[in-house]
């Protein structure tokens, strides 16, 4: 075996780019002024190529940092920087703007169930001007496209199925192939495995590590399940009540340097 094909060997691992994609510095997020802070100094950076896991237990803020990097969680104070786009000074349009260039995955799927998987893949290019003509039809370029990703995901067979008849596994790699369609310059992907078997889990998120490598962008995914963390991500970061309490190389970390992100305190008791 050649050393070139062992990619999780430091000694061979891709330099990382000196710039991050993303840049959150010292965040915190309160929902309104009379709530406590959801997150509380929070340090981020994700580069271009990896795929970062976002632990932590319910509540402690995953769902609220990943919304803070498309603005749809208000920042109180710090500094988010996604690509050029200050989410602190944001100016006329640029929210959009950021939006179309951010893939999202959720963990319930999110597709139009009575139309083809085909065209919910399509529905990745609609941020784009010209992406439908005048009779309501996608450009031919856009549809071959789209084909070629769901071939990508592995359910070209599947482009003509109406996206309710397929398997969760299944519409959640036409949710991968419609993030996809949108040239995604970073992916977020709040709990994409939740609702999937051991072995699908496993699936999805070899893909997006494939995916997060390939495309040379940042994937930041949360989950709830620590094993699969250690193995599909080259970082894992932890947050306990809105702190980040662990980060690290994933080759770094094992499940006791993990541990603090699920401790409970003694005065929690049952509440979590
Ligand atoms: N829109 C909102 N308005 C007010 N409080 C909110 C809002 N969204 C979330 N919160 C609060 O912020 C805290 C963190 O919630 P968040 O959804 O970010 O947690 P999470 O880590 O994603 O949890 P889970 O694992 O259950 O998805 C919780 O206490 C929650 O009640
Ligand atoms: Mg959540």
């Amino acid at each position: 075996m050649t050393t070139a094909t062992v990619l999780r060997e430091p000694a061979v691992a891709a330099p990382r780019p000196a710039q991050p994609h993303v840049h959150v510095r010292d965040l915190t997020v309160r929902y309104a002024a009379q709530d406590p802070l959801v997150l509380d100094g929070v340090h981020l950076d994700l580069f271009p190529g990896e795929m970062v896991a976002l632990l932590g237990a319910s509540g402690s803020g995953k769902s609220t940092l990943m919304k803070t990097l498309t603005g749809f969680a208000p920042v109180t104070s710090g500094t988010v920087r996604v690509g050029d786009t200050d989410l602190t000074a944001l100016r006329r349009g640029q929210l959009r703007t950021l939006r179309s260039d951010v893939g999202q995955v959720f963990q319930q799927f999110n597709l139009i169930g009575r139309l083809s998987v085909l065209t919910n893949v399509l529905t990745g290019s609609l941020h784009r001007a010209g992406a439908v003509n005048l009779l309501g039809t996608f450009r031919g370029a856009d549809r071959r496209r789209a084909l070629a990703l769901l071939d990508r995901v592995g359910i070209a067979h599947k482009a003509d199925a109406e996206a309710r008849t397929l398997s969760g596994g299944q519409q959640q790699r036409v949710a991968i192939a419609r993030a996809l369609m949108q040239e995604p310059t970073l992916i977020l992907a709040d709990e994409p495995v939740a609702s999937l078997d051991p072995t699908m889990s496993r699936t999805v998120l070899e893909l997006l590590q494939s995916i997060a490598r390939e495309e040379k962008i940042p994937v930041l995914v949360s989950l709830h399940v620590l094993p699969l963390a250690l193995d599909h991500s080259d970082r894992i970061v932890g947050l306990r009540h809105g702190e980040i309490v662990v980060s690290g190389r994933t080759d770094e970390l094992d499940a006791d340097h993990l541990a603090p992100v699920y401790e409970v305190d003694a005065a929690e008791g049952e509440e979590e």
